[in-house]
C-alpha cells in the first residue's frame, strides 16, 4: 500500500499558508501550518527511512524542516511535544544485515589551502624522524575525491562473496545484492590475486546519468534527486535490487582493505595491481614527487572540474610507501598519511533575517544567524553559524544584511562576507548579548578566549538540558527510546535534573505518592514504559570509556575518552589522579599532572578543562551518585595480545635517533602498553634516549628496568 494512501497529500504545494512568509501568519494560521508540517514530515519520513520510496525531493523535505523551524522559533508557544525539529540525525535504515568490517574505514582530515598541505607534510616528515633529518623522498598519490559513496567489495578465493556500505566506519550494510547489479564490479578476480581480497572504492553516478535520471523521474512523476551524490546514494540504498540494476551507477577503487599476502609495497603499485585484477581505477591518478607536485596537480584538476563527466569536491594526497603508512597510523578515524585537499565552496547570496544565540553543552553561546531559505551547494540553507561574537564584528555582520554564503561538502554553512552596498540605512551592528538568553547568568568571556561562556553551570537549562541529551546519546549511554524531545520534556517537567536521576527514575515513577506516572502521559503505552526502564536498566553496567565520554567534558570525544580509560584502567583511579593534579602545590611538576599530559593528544589545555570539570562541586556530587549506580567495565582492548608490552607502562625521556615521540609513543599505544610522562615505582620500562636527565637518574634510583631506543626497538619486533 502505498504510504499516502490513507493520508492527506503531503506535497509542498499542500502546505497550509505557503505563500506568506513565516513572519506573516496569525497564531491560527500558524498553528495550522506547524500541525500539518509536523504530519507531513512524520509521513516523508516513513516514505523515506522505511519504504524507501521518497516521494519528495532532499531539497523540498528540507524545505518544509525548515518551515517548521522557522515558524517554531517565532511561536515557541505552539511547538509540538512530537516536533522533529528536536531529533537529531536520520533514522537508521532497516532492512540491510549487518557488516562488521574487518579493517574499519577511515575518514580523512582536510586541508582548505596550500598552508594545510605543507603543515601537512612537514608533519609527516616530523612524524617518520629520518625524514626530519634528510631530504629522503617523500612521495604521494594524488587522486581526486569523488563525491559519492564508499562501499568495500570482498572476494574470498577470487570471486565476489559481498560488498557493504561505509556505515559508521567500523560497521556498514549488507548491500551486497544491489552491488552485484553494477557492471563494472568484476565477479571474479584472476588467479593470480590472493584468497582475501577487501578493496575499498566510490561508487557514483555521472553528472550526465544523472540529468537523464531525472529527466525521466520528473516524466514519471517521481521525485526528482537534489545531486548526483543524492542520486547515487538512493539508488544504491534500495532493498528491491532491480530498482538499483536500472540506474547507472559506476565506482573507483582507491584502497585495499583486508588482503591476505602483500601485493604492493606501495600506493602507486597497489592502484595499478586493482587496475590489472580488473577494477576501474581513476586515469587521473598521479604519482607525485613533492609538495610542487601536489599543488599543481591541484590546480589542473580544479581547472578541469567543471567538464569532468562526474562530481568531485576536492584532491585526496596519500604517502605512497605502505610502510611509511603503517608507521604513521591514525587519529581517531582519520589516516596521519593522507588528507582531502577541498576545492573552493560554492557560494550563494541571501538576506540575514536575525541573529540568535545558542547556548550548548558546555555553556558556549553560539550566534546563529537565520537565513531567507536559498540553495547552495544543492541543499537548502536557512541558518548558517556565526561561531562566536569576534567573527560577528571583524565581518560586521548585522540583522537585515545581505550575505554572501558558502557551503563546502558537509561543512555547515558559513557566511563569506557581508554585501555593505544593500545595507538597509537604520541598520545597526550587532550587540552580542553578556547576559545568557536561556537563563540570565552573566555570559563570561576569559580573557584570550573566543568564546563567551553563560557562568549559571547547571542552574541554565539549556546546559543541563543539552548535557543530558549527550549523555543518553548513541555514543553514550544509547537509552532506546529516549529521544531529545522527551528529554526537552523530562527535564522541564522535573522529572529528570541530572543524570543521575535516570537510574532512580524507575523507583520514582513507581512510588505510591506518584500522581503523575509515565504511563499516564500521552504517548506512552504500558508497553513503552517498561522498555524505556528496561533500556536504562541494560546500561546500568557500561564501558569505561562510554561513561568518561558520556560526562560531556569540554573537548573530551570518544577517541580522548577511549585513551583516558585505557590509561587510568578504572574510574577511581582517573578520579584520583584528577584529584592529586588539581591539589598538587606545583601542578604543573606534579607526577599525576605530567602522567595526565603525556598521554599521546593530551595537551595542556584539553588537561586544564579536566581539571575543571572533576574539581567543580555539582559534578563532584554527580559523579559520587552515578557511581553507587553504575558498573563500570574496562574499556574493550583492541590492543596486540600477542605484544610483549602489552599491559605495560613505559616512559620515554631524551631524544632519539630513529624515532619521533610521537611515533614513538604512538606505536607503544597501539601495541597496548600505557605511556606515562613521569617514572614511579609502577613504571616498567623507561626508553633512555641521547641528553636524559632527572627520569633516567629516577629510574636508576627506583630499579626500574631501562632500554636504550635499539633495545626497545628490538624489543617490540619479537
Ligand atoms: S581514501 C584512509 N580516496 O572521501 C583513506 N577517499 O572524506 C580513506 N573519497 O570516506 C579514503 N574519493 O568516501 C579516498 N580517491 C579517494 C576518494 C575518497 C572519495 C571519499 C571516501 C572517504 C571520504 C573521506
Amino acid at each position: 500500500m502505498p504510504a499516502s494512501a490513507a493520508t492527506p497529500p503531503f506535497t509542498i504545494e499542500a502546505m497550509p499558508s505557503q505563500d506568506l512568509p513565516p513572519e506573516r501568519l496569525s497564531s491560527a494560521q500558524a498553528r495550522e501550518a506547524m500541525t500539518w508540517l509536523v504530519s507531513a514530515i512524520a509521513h516523508h519520513d516513513i516514505c523515506y527511512h522505511q519504504q524507501d520510496q521518497p516521494e519528495l525531493s532532499d531539497a523540498d523535505y528540507d524545505a518544509l524542516r525548515q518551515r517548521l523551524q522557522a515558524l517554531e522559533a517565532l511561536y515557541p508557544e505552539l511547538t509540538q511535544a512530537d516536533t522533529p525539529s528536536l531529533s537529531v540525525g536520520a533514522v537508521p535504515a532497516t532492512g540491510f544485515a549487518k557488516v562488521k568490517h574487518r579493517k574499519p574505514m577511515l575518514s580523512l582530515g582536510n586541508a582548505f589551502g596550500a598552508e594545510d598541505v605543507h603543515d601537512f607534510i612537514t608533519g609527516i616528515r616530523r612524524f617518520l624522524k629520518e625524514l626530519a633529518e634528510s631530504d629522503l623522498a617523500l612521495t604521494m598519490v594524488a587522486e581526486p575525491k569523488i563525491d559519492g559513496l564508499s562501499v568495500s567489495l570482498r572476494y574470498e578465493n577470487r570471486q565476489f562473496v559481498q560488498g557493504a556500505t561505509r556505515g559508521d566506519g567500523q560497521e556498514g550494510e549488507d548491500i551486497t545484492r544491489n552491488l552485484m547489479t553494477l557492471p563494472d564490479i568484476p565477479r571474479q578476480l584472476p588467479k593470480d590475486a590472493p584468497d582475501i581480497v577487501e578493496v575499498r572504492g566510490e561508487v557514483f553516478m555521472r553528472k550526465r546519468d544523472f540529468a537523464a535520471l531525472n529527466e525521466q523521474q520528473q516524466e514519471a512523476g517521481k521525485a526528482v534527486f537534489a545531486n548526483p551524490r543524492n542520486a547515487a546514494a538512493g539508488s544504491l540504498r534500495q532493498l528491491d535490487p532491480s530498482i538499483t540494476a536500472s540506474r547507472p551507477l559506476t565506482l573507483f577503487l582507491y584502497s585495499p582493505g583486508e588482503i591476505s599476502q602483500t601485493v604492493a609495497e606501495t600506493h602507486w603499485d597497489f592502484l595499478q595491481t586493482l587496475a590489472a585484477w580488473g577494477f576501474p581505477t581513476n586515469p587521473l591518478s598521479k604519482h607525485c614527487q613533492d609538495l610542487e607536485d601536489l599543488l599543481a596537480y591541484y590546480q589542473d584538476i580544479e581547472r578541469q572540474r567543471a567538464d569532468l563527466a562526474y562530481d568531485i569536491d576536492g584532491i585526496v594526497y596519500k604517502v605512497n610507501r605502505y610502510d611509511f603508512q603503517d608507521r604513521l597510523g591514525f587519529v581517531s578515524r582519520a589516516p596521519r598519511w593522507a588528507i582531502a585537499h577541498k576545492f573552493p565552496a560554492e557560494k550563494a547570496e541571501t538576506t540575514l533575517k536575525n541573529i540568535t544565540i545558542q547556548v550548548g553543552r558546555t555553556g558556549a553561546l553560539t550566534p546563529v544567524a537565520n537565513l531567507e531559505p536559498v540553495t547552495v551547494g544543492g541543499v537548502v540553507v536557512s541558518r548558517a553559524t556565526l561561531h562566536n561574537e569576534d567573527e560577528i564584528q571583524r565581518k560586521d555582520i548585522r540583522e537585515g544584511d545581505r550575505v554572501l554564503l558558502q557551503r563546502a561538502g558537509d561543512v555547515i554553512p558559513q557566511i563569506v562576507s557581508v554585501l555593505t552596498e544593500h545595507r538597509p540605512a537604520e541598520s545597526q551592528p550587532f550587540a552580542f548579548p553578556h547576559i545568557c538568553p536561556e537563563c540570565g547568568s552573566q555570559a563570561l568571556r576569559p580573557e584570550g578566549d573566543a568564546i563567551r561562556r553563560c557562568s549559571g553551570g547547571l542552574i541554565c537549562p539549556a546546559q543541563a538540558v543539552e548535557r543530558l541529551k549527550h549523555f543518553v546519546s548513541r555514543h553514550a549511554f544509547d537509552i532506546e527510546g529516549l529521544g531529545e524531545k522527551h528529554i526537552t520534556a523530562f527535564f522541564k517537567d522535573g522529572i529528570l535534573q541530572d543524570p543521575a536521576d535516570l537510574f532512580t527514575w524507575a523507583e520514582r515513577d513507581q512510588a505510591k505518592d506518584n500522581l503523575t506516572p509515565l504511563s499516564a502521559r500521552e504517548g506512552w503505552g504500558k508497553q513503552s514504559v517498561k522498555n524505556l526502564f528496561n533500556a536504562i536498566d541494560a546500561r546500568r553496567s557500561l564501558s569505561l570509556d562510554r561513561f568518561i565520554y558520556a560526562l560531556g567534558i569540554r573537548q573530551i570525544g570518544q577517541s580522548t575518552a577511549k585513551l583516558l580509560a585505557r590509561h587510568y584502567g578504572d574510574f577511581q583511579t582517573l578520579r584520583l589522579a584528577m584529584d592529586h593534579a588539581s591539589q598538587a602545590e606545583n601542578r604543573d611538576d606534579s607526577p599525576d599532572y605530567q602522567d595526565l599530559i603525556a598521554i599521546d593528544q593530551v595537551g595542556p589545555a584539553m588537561a586544564q578543562d579536566l581539571l575543571d570539570f572533576f574539581s567543580e562541586a555539582h559534578n563532584k556530587t554527580v559523579l559520587d551518585k552515578l557511581q553507587r549506580h553504575l558498573t563500570l567495565l574496562p574499556l574493550e582492548e583492541i590492543k596486540d595480545e600477542g605484544s610483549p608490552v602489552a599491559g605495560k607502562i613505559v616512559v620515554f625521556t631524551g631524544t632519539f635517533e630513529t624515532l619521533s615521540r610521537s611515533e614513538a609513543k604512538a606505536k607503544a599505544e597501539s601495541l597496548g602498553a600505557k605511556v606515562s610522562g613521569s617514572v614511579s615505582k609502577k613504571t616498567d620500562y623507561v626508553i633512555i634516549g641521547a641528553d636524559a636527565g632527572s627520569k633516567a637518574k629516577k629510574a636508576a634510583e627506583l630499579g626500574v628496568q631501562t632500554l636504550t631506543e635499539q633495545d626497545w626497538l628490538s624489543f617490540i619486533a619479537q
